[in-house]
């Protein structure tokens, strides 16, 4: 497939008849707004809070924390990064294991009574970097994203999974060597997680942070529990008891950590797991399956389409919940990263795109704004935006002027480029070299093994020695 480069759309017209071209619909300003009246400087009110703009960063780890869990260098100058970016919302700063058994790498974060320090320590730099660059941090709103890897733990071994599962998955197993008589968790293990939750919110409050949010994305264990249809008892089934989870957990942070926000990362659909296909230059495809598709929570049942019946339900029942802080994703990383983080480059596991990026990245901004539409009362932050490089901002000011998402999520971006938001709402000219172009090195790496980090822009990571093995891995592949 020629996918045409967003380096090369020079002019609002040149987007406009790609997105002709594509069948797809992009909001995007002509004109980009800047100082105090300009739709990304506007302020969300959360209750006595308020949140500065309209720019998010977005969970991002590293695969670089030490094996005990605690930040290393590269994990503060990341989050020094966050802080600097001008965002004022920084959602999750990266998945956080509640426990060991639930890292998704034996150098992802924990947090624990050990480590809880090293967390504090992580959100105070972030907010001085913020001080630093812009006077002040009043109305800079912080989580930590709490999580359990489930089916893709490898709390021990870089390369092994250690999955904890909560239902066979006649596709996931097969792929990731789950065995048939793998041991699903119980409901009392559930329990016990849940727990896990709430001490790790507990922690959280005492490290300063302003909310934890409930993992629900990706294929990690809380996304799991949204698929789990098949699942017998009290946490399979219908949706109310795919919730429980969930729903157990918003009870013992507000009886344990009275104060502490909450708000959910959500996988809004999922597909199908995709395959590259050997006979068309390694372009994904769907998995084949007969029948209906039901293990894809906001899937249609064909494994390649949307239903936000779902999910909008899910959204009630945050609502219901009192929750209002909401992250919009999709899919996962491990079986169909294009739906999720659209790339023209894909990861070292994963294919060719399978269609143009533009497309993965419209869909995302399409299912964020109907969501925000059935519920208006939801700060609703978007995902996904990356691809857009040079476009960003102004499909960014749309978006929000539109009303269809409260903030813009940016992630890989930031890694490349993190005072894009600054540049942004300053109205300076966006630095064209630093923009990320979506070579998924950030991804790739952490496959084989290293630390991540945007090897082709960030000089730290391009002349660390980390670098020439990224070089060794991409030139085998
Ligand atoms: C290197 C890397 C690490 C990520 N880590 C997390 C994570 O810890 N938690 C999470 O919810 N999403 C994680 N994501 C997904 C991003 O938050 C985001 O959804 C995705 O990159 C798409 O947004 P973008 O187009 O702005 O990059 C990660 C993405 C990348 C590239």
């Amino acid at each position: 497939m020629k996918i045409r480069r967003m380096a090369t759309l020079r002019t609002v017209d040149d987007l406009r008849k790609h997105c002709v071209a594509l069948g797809i619909e992009l909001p995007h300003d002509a004109e980009l707004a800047a100082g105090p009246g300009a739709p990304l400087a506007q302020p969300i009110e959360m209750g006595a809070r308020r949140i500065g703009n309209r720019f998010a960063v977005l969970p991002m780890e590293g695969w670089d924390g030490t094996t005990d869990g605690r930040p290393t260098e590269f994990v503060r100058r990341r989050w020094t990064h966050f802080g600097q970016s001008g965002a004022k919302l920084v959602w999750g700063g990266e998945a956080v294991a509640v426990r060991p058994d639930g890292r998704a790498n034996p150098n992802q974060l924990m947090i624990t009574a050990a480590t809880v320090g090293g967390l504090a320590e992580l959100r105070s730099l972030l907010v001085q970097a913020h001080v630093d660059a812009f006077g002040q941090a009043d109305d800079l709103l912080i989580g930590v994203q709490l999580t359990h890897s489930g089916r893709f733990a490898r709390p021990v071994d870089k390369q092994r999974l250690a999955p904890q599962i909560l239902y066979h998955h006649p596709l996931l197993d097969a792929k990731f060597g789950v065995d048939d008589d793998h041991p699903l968790m119980s409901d009392d293990d559930i329990s016990r997680l849940i727990e896990d939750f709430v001490g790790a919110a507990k922690l959280a409050r005492q490290a300063g942070f302003d909310f934890v949010d409930v993992k629900h994305c990706h294929g990690y264990l809380g996304h799991e529990f949204l698929s789990a249809v098949d699942r017998p008892g009290r946490y399979g089934g219908s949706l109310e008891n795919r919730t429980r989870f969930l729903r157990e957990i918003v009870a013992g942070v507000r009886a344990e950590a009275p104060g502490l926000d909450i708000g959910v990362r959500l996988s809004a659909f999922d597909y199908i797991p995709f395959q590259p296909d050997p006979e068309a230059e390694r372009q994904g495809a769907p998995t084949p399956w007969t029948g209906a598709y039901p293990y894809a929570f906001g899937g249609d049942g064909s494994g390649v389409g949307m239903d936000l019946a779902e999910p909008q339900a899910f959204l009630g029942i945050l609502r219901d919940q009192g929750i209002r802080l909401v992250c919009v994703t999709a899919g996962s990383p491990y079986y169909n990263p294009h739906i999720q983080r659209p790339a023209l480059f894909p990861p070292s596991d994963g294919y060719q795109p399978p269609e143009d990026p533009l497309v993965g990245v419209a869909r995302q901004i399409a299912a964020t704004a109907a969501l925000k539409a059935a519920h208006p009362d939801l700060i609703v932050v978007g995902s996904g935006y990356s691809y857009l490089q040079d476009w960003l901002p102004r499909v960014a000011q749309a978006v929000v002027r539109l009303g269809m998402a409260d903030s813009v999520g940016v992630g890989r971006m930031v890694l490349a480029y993190p005072e894009m938001p600054a540049d942004v709402l300053a109205g300076r000219p966006l630095q064209r070299k630093r923009i990320c172009r979506t070579f998924s090195d950030c991804t790739t790496a952490p496959r084989s093994g290293l630390i991540s980090g945007c090897y082709p822009f960030d000089p730290y990571y391009k002349e660390c020695p980390e670098a020439e093995r990224l070089a060794t891995v991409k030139a085998a592949l």
